[in-house]
């Protein structure tokens, strides 16, 4: 068991107020464009306009890690279109973003596979994580082209070439392979949109993340749906595994 857990769960099992790493799934913005009698790209762009203001809001209440689920492993499956303007999203959010993320002091990583991206854009996505390497005031991942089974089979892939034997593979072992790396594991898990499924987040790392659904649109998930989200989340009590009432 880890210690840090025992320590910090009182009787009624571990209450933080806040969360130290959030993972957010960005959906909705295909409904909110029907709702408002627009094509799906314009959903997709004003998604884009509102990833700015949350990373923002999640920054100030300082939040140390955020993650941002931009593009699945399953979305290539999408019409051609669709998929392009999702590229040219990511693409222009890098081109407009990176500077100011990095006067904010942010760390930019990527979760995912790059190799299916053109390589200009492989270029751009390894010169943002570059340039913002040694920001701290909080870690933004964004996951694009990320899908969980496939970072699991990345980590096997490359726990085999590594020529680790049986007993090495222990979880801390694996959890280094993930795209994660030694980063900390989500404690909270946000969903727009209303959906209640992981559509292939972060298997591995939102074992024991607290989930929330919230039905608004990620286009309309602004700084008080954000608050929301956290005092969702304040009023939890994780118990991970163990039992809520002291043993008698
Ligand atoms: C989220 O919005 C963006 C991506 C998945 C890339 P959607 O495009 O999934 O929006 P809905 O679910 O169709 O409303
Ligand atoms: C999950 O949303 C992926 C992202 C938000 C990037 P989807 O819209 O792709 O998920 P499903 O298809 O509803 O499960
Ligand atoms: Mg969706």
């Amino acid at each position: 068991m880890p210690e840090s857990i025992g320590a910090d769960s009182g009787s009624n099992g571990r209450l933080d107020a806040a969360p130290s790493h959030v993972a957010v799934i960005m959906d909705g913005n295909g409904r909110w464009a029907r709702e408002q009698g627009m094509p799906r790209y314009a959903g997709h762009r004003a998604g884009k306009e509102n990833i700015r203001v949350i990373i923002e809001a999640f920054a100030r209440r300082r939040v140390k890690f955020l993650t941002l689920f931009a593009f699945s492993t399953e979305n290539w499956d999408r019409p051609e279109d669709e998929v392009q303007s999702l590229i040219e999203i990511l693409s222009e959010v890098i081109k407009s973003e990176v500077d100011a993320l990095h006067r904010q002091g942010i760390r930019i990583r990527h979760l995912g596979r790059l190799d299916r991206l053109k390589p200009e854009l492989q270029e751009a996505v390894e010169d943002s994580v570059r340039l913002t390497s040694k920001n701290t005031r909080m870690t933004l991942n964004v996951a694009f082209d990320y899908g969980g089974r496939t970072e699991i089979l990345d980590a096997v892939r490359r726990i085999v070439a590594d020529r680790h034997t049986p007993e090495e593979i222990t979880e801390e072992l694996f959890r280094r392979y993930l795209y994660t790396g030694s980063g900390p594991d989500p404690d909270l898990v946000v969903r727009t949109a209303g959906e209640q499924r992981l559509s292939n987040f972060l298997l591995w790392q939102a074992a024991y993340a607290e989930y929330y659904s919230t039905p608004v649109l990620w286009p309309d998930f602004d700084e008080e749906e954000v608050e929301r989200a956290l005092a969702a989340y304040a009023s939890r009590r994780r118990r991970f595994g163990q039992i809520a009432e002291p043993a008698s």
